[in-house]
């Protein structure tokens, strides 16, 4: 296999969003549209370059030192942002994989076989295309008589006859970088839009006879690109669609698919059972055999080990729950521990913050939380104790094993065991 390194181009402002976030920040199923891509192509190549502009800052501050960035200064167009990395590839010749940070859908798979026909076919670039059924937007890949790819025409060049082709560029290439940078010094600049166009590079190819390829997706869902909130919005109920869907092939139950709203990156174990209107937040574990809602909002950091029940109107936040736990009524936990077996009363409420700090609330193993106990954190609980109705743990208390707490601030009274 040749050498293969990717640049990743997400310089641009996404105008169209309306936003001051950069569009790549923005979220899909709680993930940002930029993780999805690095997700994917950091599998591929020797190293990842990421162009930035717009935010560059926050893009580096969420995605962190993993990858190499490189600033566009001035945002003139896609072939402008790949001559900002070219001193980077001074003396490589191996190829270039180009995507941009705007394609949630893209499977490895897809890229993985771009990749092995481009390099099977010494082309100088081969196009990942799609042939979809409203092209608006896109870039069209146009063809000669002998139906060979010899450009691409951008929506806003595109004649009438040019606007029905429905085989679209999904901005994403692999060349051979050598070519690719020679040609990219023959682009100029687009008059309508004052922008230097990566695709004019495959006018330039075929002037000077480069080989030239398409390798066109079979699911053409994979190369929807986000540019509005309405593709946004599009794209967080398809992927919405397809969690729920890879999930209950994993054996989770769901009483309504159409209220399930579970982020990327979610497990959830075998048996366990969604009702409607569930909330499940990024990163969040779920063990075999629980029961989760309705209406119940599982933030990240939470972890919910086998068998626990959460039921309506519960928040928990970065929280573990350990098995057999049930918390069958409304309630907020929020940075605790709680061990096997505790039963949470409804009302329970750990306050874990004072205005300044969130602090940790633990509770034992066979705890019993009694109806509407307020925790304030820090706080213990310790095993088989037990907490009366109205009860408020005063903030830094330990609560001994076995013993029983009541009254506002609580008090311990000595547990008396049944005979
Ligand atoms: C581009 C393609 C179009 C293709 C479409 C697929 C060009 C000229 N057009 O159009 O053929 O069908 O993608 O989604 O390439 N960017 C920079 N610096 C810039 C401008 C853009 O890094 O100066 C980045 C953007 O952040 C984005 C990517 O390049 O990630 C594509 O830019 P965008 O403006 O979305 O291009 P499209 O108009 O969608
Ligand atoms: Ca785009």
């Amino acid at each position: 296999m040749n050498q293969i390194r990717t640049i990743i181009l997400a310089a641009g402002r996404g105008k169209r969003m309306q936003s001051d976030t950069p569009k790549v920040l923005h979220c899909i199923c709680g993930k940002p549209l930029i993780e999805y891509s690095v997700d994917i192509f950091n599998q591929f190549g020797s190293k990842t370059y990421i162009v930035l502009g717009y935010g560059a800052e926050k893009i580096i501050s969420y995605l962190g030192a993993k990858f190499s960035y490189i600033v566009q200064k001035k945002l003139l167009g896609t072939a402008d942002a790949v001559k900002a990395a070219k001193k980077h590839f001074q003396k490589y010749s191996g190829d270039i994989l180009i995507t941009c940070g705007d394609m949630p859908f893209l499977k490895r798979q897809t890229i993985a076989q771009l990749i092995r026909v481009h390099q099977k076919s010494r082309s100088a670039c081969t196009i990942l295309s799609a042939i979809v059924e409203n092209p608006k937007g896109y870039g069209r890949v146009i063809r000669d008589a002998d139906n060979r790819p010899i450009s691409i025409c951008e929506e806003s060049d595109a004649r009438f006859d040019q606007k029905s082709i429905n085989e679209i560029n999904t901005g994403i290439y692999v060349f051979n970088a050598k070519d690719l940078f020679s040609a990219l010094g023959k682009v100029s600049l687009n008059a309508r839009k004052q922008e230097y166009y990566l695709t004019d590079v495959i006018g330039v190819f075929s002037r000077n006879k480069k080989k030239i390829q398409t390798f066109t997706i079979v699911n053409s869902q994979e190369s929807l690109g986000i540019n509005n909130r309405e593709d946004l919005a599009k794209a967080e109920a398809m992927m919405r669609k397809e969690i729920v869907q890879q999930k209950m092939k994993q054996g989770v139950t769901f009483i309504d698919t159409k209220t399930a709203y579970i982020d990327t990156d979610v497990k959830i174990g075998r048996d366990t059972t969604i009702f409607p209107c569930v909330v499940i937040e990024k990163n969040v574990v779920i063990g075999k055999k629980c029961t989760v809602g309705p209406f119940a909002r599982l933030r990240s950091g939470t972890r919910i080990k086998n068998g626990v029940q959460v039921g309506n109107f519960t928040e928990i936040s970065r929280t573990h729950v350990d098995s057999g736990c049930v918390m069958k009524h409304f309630g907020f936990l929020g940075d605790a521990k709680i061990g096997k077996r505790v039963n949470i009363g409804a009302g329970t409420v750990t306050a874990n913050y004072d205005g300044k700090n969130k602090s940790i609330t633990k509770i034992c193993d066979d705890a019993f939380i009694g109806s509407d106990t307020v925790i304030v954190a820090p706080a213990l609980i310790g095993k088989k104790a037990k907490t009366g109705a109205g009860c408020v743990i005063p903030q830094g208390k330990k609560v001994p094993c076995s013993s029983v707490i009541m009254g506002v601030p609580g008090r311990i009274k000595e547990r008396k065991e049944r005979t």
